[in-house]
């Protein structure tokens, strides 16, 4: 029987058939449990001597078995590290990074150098009501100037913002005179029934900026337009004041910069004019005021208009506003360095 064992053992190749062999031979039903079973119908004498005898073999085959098992096993770790060792020097497989949207990036860049000029970021919604988006604008139902944004109305009461104005409506009514000088940048998405076109969308995005406080002036607005101009494209472009119309300011202008290719001796892009409207602006009207219950005698303000896209079409010569709704990659992917 042990040479039987022994020779198993030494064929045996795996923890597993090495298991199998233990549980033949030292096993409940193994042959030397049967030789120990017949023993009680031994003599004293033979039980002694057949004892000692099993004993031994079966020590000395659990011995054997134990270090072939330890031996067996030590091979199958080896072998399963071998297996799954990492080869460092294989290539890496490139991971796609994302990158900030253009408009995005003009957005972010925007709130940078107007938080450091002391303004917080304000929101609205852009499902407004009538009221915040017109009325409180001083534009009344029919109003002409309300022609000036071809609306998406929802119904009576509701519409999509045609403007962030609806942010100066809405901080007017919820700050008083103590909370004075008031500084919002409000950016976000406008809606306006335009038919599509290179400088023409239906949706496009606004940074609404308001500045209330004592002895605010045009000057302020002035100085303030000048800076975000020089930080954004440059202290070689120059902004002009354009007197405009809008109910909620007066005086009312619109604001052109300087055109960055023929830097304002005429081209294609500024069509001959050397100037090109990057926003509205103006002077609080004293009815906005007024209707927010702030003093018009003691207050003033201004705010404005930033129209994002344009910023942006500027800033990255981009010829057709649409490029930047369609996510074509090709277009999107040429920003990632910016942001
Ligand atoms: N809301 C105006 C527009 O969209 C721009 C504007 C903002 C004008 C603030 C004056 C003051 O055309």
């Amino acid at each position: 029987i042990k040479q039987e064992a022994l020779d198993l053992i030494a064929e045996a190749k795996d923890v597993a058939a090495m298991n199998d062999i233990r549980v033949k031979y030292l096993g409940k039903k193994g042959p030397i449990q049967e030789v120990m079973g017949k023993m009680r119908d031994m003599s004293v004498e033979e039980k002694k001597e057949t004892g000692a005898a099993v004993n031994e073999v079966k020590q000395e085959l659990a011995a054997v078995i134990e270090s072939r098992m330890a031996e067996l096993e030590a091979a199958e770790v080896e072998a399963r590290l071998a297996a799954e060792k990492i080869d460092i020097s294989l290539p890496a497989q490139a991971r796609v990074m994302g990158g900030k949207h253009p408009l995005t990036a003009i957005v972010d860049e925007s709130v940078a150098f107007f938080r450091s000029m002391g303004y917080e970021v304000g929101v609205g919604p852009e499902i407004e009501t009538d009221y915040y988006n017109f009325e409180a604008l001083n534009l009344p139902k029919n109003h002409p100037a309300r022609d000036m944004q071809d609306t998406f109305y929802i119904d009576m009461h509701r519409l999509l913002r045609t403007h962030t104005s609806g942010v100066q409506s809405r901080t007017f009514e919820a700050r008083s005179m103590q909370d004075l000088p008031i500084q919002i940048l409000a950016p976000g998405k406008v809606y306006r029934r335009d038919d599509d076109d290179a400088t023409h969308s239906h949706q496009f995005m606004q940074l609404e900026g308001i500045m209330i406080g004592r002895d605010i002036s045009l000057a302020h607005l002035k100085a303030t337009l000048q800076e975000f101009v020089h930080y954004m494209f440059g202290p070689e472009r120059e902004i002009r004041l354009r007197p405009s119309y809008f109910p909620f300011t007066e005086p009312s202008m619109e604001v052109d910069v300087t055109c960055a290719k023929c830097g304002g001796s005429g081209c294609s892009i500024c069509k001959q004019t050397g100037w090109i409207e990057i926003l509205g602006a103006g002077m609080c009207h004293p009815n906005i005021l007024t209707i927010a219950g702030f003093d018009p005698e003691i207050v003033s303000g201004f705010a404005f208009g930033i129209g994002v896209e344009r910023i942006a079409m500027l800033k990255y010569g981009v010829e057709d506003i649409r490029n930047f709704y369609v996510n074509d990659m090709r277009f999107v992917t040429q920003f990632k360095d910016w942001g």
